[in-house]
């Protein structure tokens, strides 16, 4: 766990700690009970309106579709995601269908909170995420077919990381994300 980050004095360890691994230990398999809990994570998050708007494929080490996933990944992503213990291709579902809420515009922002949920189970459970969009969208889809109305937005690579970040963590200061939105006083 990495807790050295500047002004991270407080923040949950969980928080502090998380970060996105570029190298996986491929020895570590994520198990059934592991796979049910990361999902059960992302089930409660918040959404818009409850419209749930999100959906997962997950594929293991050795299951059908864990190759037909991997051919699609860009060089980049496919040196650390081959080793990873589960790949989750996310997706989301901009026209919900509730008849008071049929466009959620929201869709996105929510699949987001839901991934974010399912990253700090991982982290809570000793294992690591990358969140990454290095791979051929229109070929990933052309491969797995959603249905209608359903579109893949990103993927996760899930797993024991192997190794800390090559360099540290970087952001923003929290005066800029302040500040940054606004114009200066005239
Ligand atoms: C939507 C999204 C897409 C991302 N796409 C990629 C990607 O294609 N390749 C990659 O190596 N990392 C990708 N990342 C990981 C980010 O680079 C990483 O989260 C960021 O550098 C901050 O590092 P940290 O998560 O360790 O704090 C992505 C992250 C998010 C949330």
């Amino acid at each position: 766990m990495r807790s050295d980050q500047p002004g991270a004095d407080g923040l949950h360890p969980l928080l502090a700690g998380r970060y996105s691994p570029t190298a996986f230990d491929p020895s570590a398999a994520v198990d059934d009970h592991a796979l049910a809990l990361l999902l059960e994570a992302a089930r409660w998050a918040p959404s818009a309106g409850n419209s749930q708007p999100w959906g997962f494929l997950t594929t293991r080490p050795g299951e059908p579709e864990h190759a037909r996933v991997l051919r699609h990944l860009a060089p980049s992503s496919t040196r650390w995601a081959t080793g990873a213990g589960l790949l989750v291709v996310t997706l989301t579902r901009r026209h919900v269908g509730d008849p008071l809420f049929a466009y959620s515009e929201f869709a996105d922002y929510d699949l987001g909170q839901a991934v974010a949920h399912l990253t700090l189970q991982a982290q809570a459970m000793g294992l690591a995420a990358r969140q990454f969009r290095a791979f051929d969208l229109d070929g990933l889809t052309a491969e797995l077919r959603p249905s209608p109305g359903w579109e893949i937005v990103s993927m996760v690579a899930v797993g024991r990381a192997a190794g800390l970040p090559a360099g540290p963590r970087t952001r923003r200061t929290v005066t800029d994300l302040r500040a940054a939105p606004w114009a200066p006083p005239a």
